[in-house]
């Protein structure tokens, strides 16, 4: 095995994305709409693996962690008192000649239009970025609700459901996994930056007094989090938000941030957000959401600490990670160094002919039932069986050839080492388990 250097764009990622079945633009044989992408086979295995995975993260620690899944549509209200309604916005730009559109914050306005090179801006305007939409049989009437653009709101406005429906105790967090919808200006990077997309979030609610001690303990679980996910460590780095950067709720964020070929981009945000969400909306909705201590006999609105990340944009970073390109006895190959616990494909079962397919199907059938993630394959000469297993990072491919018959073992071939060994059939599944503990 020889290894390439190999560039890895973000061409080469959207393309084998759509080869192999992870994602297609959405209604693309209407042209497509912008900004939003429709999930294939493999995308949604590898999404619902990544989503598990985070969940596990997040509730294995001594503090509870429970779940919440909020409407995707919002009352204005609830977005009123937020703060979206008045600053979720980006400005926005046009240019008058080319008719282009950009957010102003991106650009340099004292230079011309980098799509058409002459300079002629309209005046900068606020652009919000939520969907906006009539809800209810009647138009006209004024009635109107938002798709959600976080998740978190739904989980300020359930806070005291939750505390006084279950038994956790402050501090405590509440984690959702949900989409959320954002009128982007300029949805770009492929999943980087899109239309609809999903969240993975998680409050904290914490005493004020130990808000910085448990901001600094996410923001530590989190770093860690990556590393055991094996990204590699020097593409990822903490920044700290700038005050003028910082959003209208946070006292203090830190970017969980990534070297995509664009650039180091945020993956994640950790966010100290204060008591803003919750006397927000103890304010607009005029609802009591303090909670007593018995200790010092008082009422206090917890503050909360918020961890943020899009499934989307860690789906992205996930391959951006993952992809390579080498040579294996003279032919060039693309292979998804991903781990096991996250590839769609835990193993493909290969019969070195069609004539072992009955036997070798049984194996796979059984691997199936006892729910495993294999694909049975036999169409294609064994090299390039092999090839498209590595493409879409299956890490082991079980080839069972005629001594399999007398043997009843397997060969065992490795997606990374490309080395083989020999396994009992019956050892499978203890193989596979282990693969997937690592
Ligand atoms: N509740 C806090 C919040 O929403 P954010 O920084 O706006 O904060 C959190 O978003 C995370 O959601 C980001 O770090 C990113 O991973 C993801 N995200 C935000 N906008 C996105 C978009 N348009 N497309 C894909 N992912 C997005």
């Amino acid at each position: 095995m020889a290894s390439n250097k190999f560039e890895v764009t973000l061409e080469k990622i959207v393309s084998l994305c759509k080869r192999r079945g992870f994602v297609f633009p959405s209604a693309e044989i209407y042209s497509g709409l912008n900004g939003v992408y429709d999930f294939g086979p493999l995308g949604v295995t590898l999404k619902q693996n990544i989503k598990k995975l985070w969940l596990e993260n997040m509730q294995k620690w001594p503090e509870d962690v429970v779940q919440l899944d909020g409407a995707i549509l919002g009352a204005e209200s609830v977005f009123k008192a937020s703060g979206h309604i008045d600053n979720f916005i980006d400005p926005m730009v046009d240019c008058l000649n080319c008719k282009k559109r950009f957010r102003s914050d991106e650009l340099d306005l004292d230079k011309p239009c980098p799509s058409c090179g002459i300079k002629n801006w309209t005046e900068v305007r606020q652009f919000n970025l939520m969907f906006k939409t009539e809800v209810g049989a009647m138009t006209g009437q004024g009635n109107f609700g938002y798709l959600r653009p976080e998740t978190a709101q739904s989980i300020f406005i359930n806070f005291k459901n939750v505390l006084s429906s279950t038994r956790v105790k402050i501090p405590f967090g509440i984690a959702q996994i949900g989409k959320a919808y954002r009128n982007e200006i300029t949805p770009k990077q492929f999943l980087f930056r899109m239309r609809e997309f999903e969240q993975m979030e998680m409050e904290f609610f914490c005493k004020g007094e130990n808000a910085d001690k448990f901001f600094d303990t996410w923001v530590e679980r989190r770093s860690q989090f990556y590393k055991d996910l094996g990204l590699d460590q020097k593409k990822v780095r903490l920044r700290p938000h700038e005050k003028d950067e910082l959003a209208h709720y946070s006292k203090h964020c830190i970017d969980v941030e990534y070297e995509f070929p664009f650039g180091f981009k945020e993956l994640e945000g950790i966010a100290n957000r204060t008591d803003y969400d919750l006397s927000q909306h103890i304010k607009h909705s005029k609802k009591d959401l303090s909670v007593f201590d018995t200790d010092k006999n008082e009422s206090y609105v917890p503050h909360v600490i918020e961890c943020s990340v899009g499934v989307e944009r860690l789906f992205l970073t996930i391959l951006f990670d993952a992809y390579r390109e080498d040579e294996v006895e003279g032919e060039s190959r693309t292979l998804l160094k991903l781990s096991p616990k996250i590839a769609p494909i835990t193993a493909a079962i290969l019969p070195l002919s069609k004539k072992l397919s009955e036997n070798s199907k049984k194996i796979y059938e059984q691997l199936k039932f006892n729910g495993f993630k294999v694909q049975f394959d036999e169409s294609g000469s064994i090299g390039k069986r092999y090839r498209r297993q590595d493409e879409i990072g299956t890490p082991v491919c079980l080839t069972y050839d005629f001594d399999s018959e007398k043997d009843q073992k397997v060969t065992v071939r490795n997606r990374d080492t490309l080395k083989q060994e020999r396994i009992s059939i019956d050892q499978i599944e203890k193989y596979l388990k282990d693969l997937l503990q690592k």
